[in-house]
C-alpha cells in the first residue's frame, strides 16, 4: 500500500491509499461527527454529518469524509464556518424527526442546532440505516430492513426472522441513534404474542 501525505485541519498526516478522509483523521486522533458510519460496515454516506470542506488543485468542495478517498496534498478541514452551517441544518432537519435523541442533542448542542427550527414530524428514526446494514452486512440475518420509499420509509422486522434471531443477539440496538430500533422490536414482540 502506498503512502500518501495530505493534511489535516493544519497537520501533515500520512494515510494510505485507499483510506477515507474520516479513517486518516481518525488514525490522527482527529474527530469528525458521523451517524450513518460504522468501522465494520461498507461506507453508506447517508447522513452526510461527516461533511469536511476538501481542498484539491485549487478548488475547493464540500465532500463526506467517511466516502472521500484521500489524495496526495489534499488539504481538509473539518471544520469551517460553511462545514458548521451544514451540519447545524443537517442535525435541525434529523431533530424533526428524532427529538429527543441524546446523540443529536448533544450534537446539536455543539454545532448551536434548534429542535425546533422546523415543525417536529417525531417518526423516532432518522434511518441512518445502521441496524439493517449491520444484520445484513455482519450478523448476516437480513432481520431488520428498511421497507418503502420517500416519506413513507421505515424500519421494521421481518417475524420469521426476528422471532429466531434477535432476542439472543440485540447487537444493533447499542447502534441505534434514536433507540428506536430497540422500541420497534419490542412492538414487534408484543404483536407476536397477541
Ligand atoms: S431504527 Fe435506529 S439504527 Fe435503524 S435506521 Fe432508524 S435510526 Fe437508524
Ligand atoms: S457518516 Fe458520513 S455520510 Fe453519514
Amino acid at each position: 500500500m502506498n503512502a500518501i501525505l495530505l493534511q489535516i485541519d493544519g497537520r501533515a498526516i500520512e494515510a494510505t491509499e485507499g483510506m477515507s478522509i474520516l479513517e486518516a483523521a481518525q488514525s490522527a486522533d482527529i474527530h469528525i461527527p458521523t451517524l450513518c458510519h460504522h468501522e465494520k460496515l461498507e461506507p453508506y454516506g447517508g447522513c452526510r454529518l461527516c461533511t469536511v470542506e476538501a481542498e484539491v488543485r485549487g478548488g475547493t468542495k464540500l465532500v463526506a469524509a467517511c466516502l472521500y478517498p484521500v489524495e496526495k496534498d489534499l488539504i481538509v478541514r473539518t471544520r469551517s464556518p460553511k462545514v458548521d452551517r451544514l451540519r447545524k441544518l443537517i442535525l435541525e432537519l434529523l431533530l424533526v424527526h428524532a427529538p429527543h435523541s441524546t446523540q443529536l442533542r448533544k450534537l446539536a448542542e455543539e454545532y448551536g442546532a434548534r429542535a425546533d427550527r422546523f415543525e417536529t414530524e417525531t417518526s423516532f428514526c432518522v434511518l441512518c440505516g445502521l441496524c439493517e446494514r449491520y444484520c445484513a452486512e455482519v450478523k448476516k440475518k437480513n432481520a431488520v430492513v428498511l421497507i418503502n420509499n420517500g416519506a413513507r420509509r421505515e424500519v421494521c422486522f421481518v417475524p420469521e426472522i426476528a422471532s429466531k434471531e434477535c432476542a439472543s443477539c440485540k447487537e444493533c440496538f447499542q447502534l441505534c441513534p434514536t433507540s428506536y430500533v430497540q422500541a420497534m422490536f419490542v412492538l414487534s414482540q408484543s404483536l407476536a404474542n397477541e
